[in-house]
């Protein structure tokens, strides 16, 4: 599957903002994740080319930084802060009680395609612990003793068609709970 023309055409604005095209890399990389979801080796090629670097100093960049993916995610990307503050009220446990009730081990895609679950480090929201972001959403005190309900407002918005079409306002989450 090739990347759509818009992305193309965003690409070269982007390049055109920088002195250097390499300083291009990271908005790439974010403009080619939006579009396919993932990075695969040929989008690699593919940056590496637009902006005269070799497809390994493409590759070092997405493997350096964690929120570059290489492979599909599920319908739902479930991060679950797991640094100190975090850790400190329940992500472990939160996390334990997610993966039965997704039926997703942590750093995989459940079966049914509908979740992958990932443990991340800090998401600056550090005095609202647990914290845990669905794909653009931020999610505040998601203790471990609410992972049933979390887990049911999960599996809701799987069938809702009106889910992501709501741009999250900063500072005013969707769950608080
Ligand atoms: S420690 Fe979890 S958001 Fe900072």
């Amino acid at each position: 599957m090739s990347l759509q023309a818009s992305t193309l055409t965003k690409a070269d604005a982007i390049i055109a903002q920088y002195p250097q095209k390499r300083s291009a890399a990271l908005p790439l990389l974010h403009l080619v994740q939006a579009d396919r979801g993932y990075i695969t080796q040929e989008d690699m090629a593919w940056v590496a080319g637009k902006i005269d670097v070799t497809p390994m100093q493409v590759l070092e960049v997405v493997t350096f930084y964690p929120m570059f993916r290489q492979s599909p995610t599920g319908r739902r990307h479930v991060k679950v802060c797991r640094t100190l503050s975090c850790a400190l009220r329940g992500s472990y446990a939160l996390m334990e009680s997610l993966e039965k009730s997704l039926n997703c081990p942590r750093g995989e895609t459940s079966p049914d395609g509908d979740f992958t679950l990932e443990f991340v480090e800090c998401i600056a929201d550090c005095g609202c612990g647990p914290v845990v972001q669905v794909d653009h959403a931020l999610f505040e005190n998601v203790a471990p003793e609410k992972a049933g309900e979390f887990t049911q407002q999960l599996k809701a918005s799987l069938k809702d068609a009106n889910y992501g079409k709501q741009t999250p306002t900063p500072g005013t989450p969707e769950w608080n709970g």
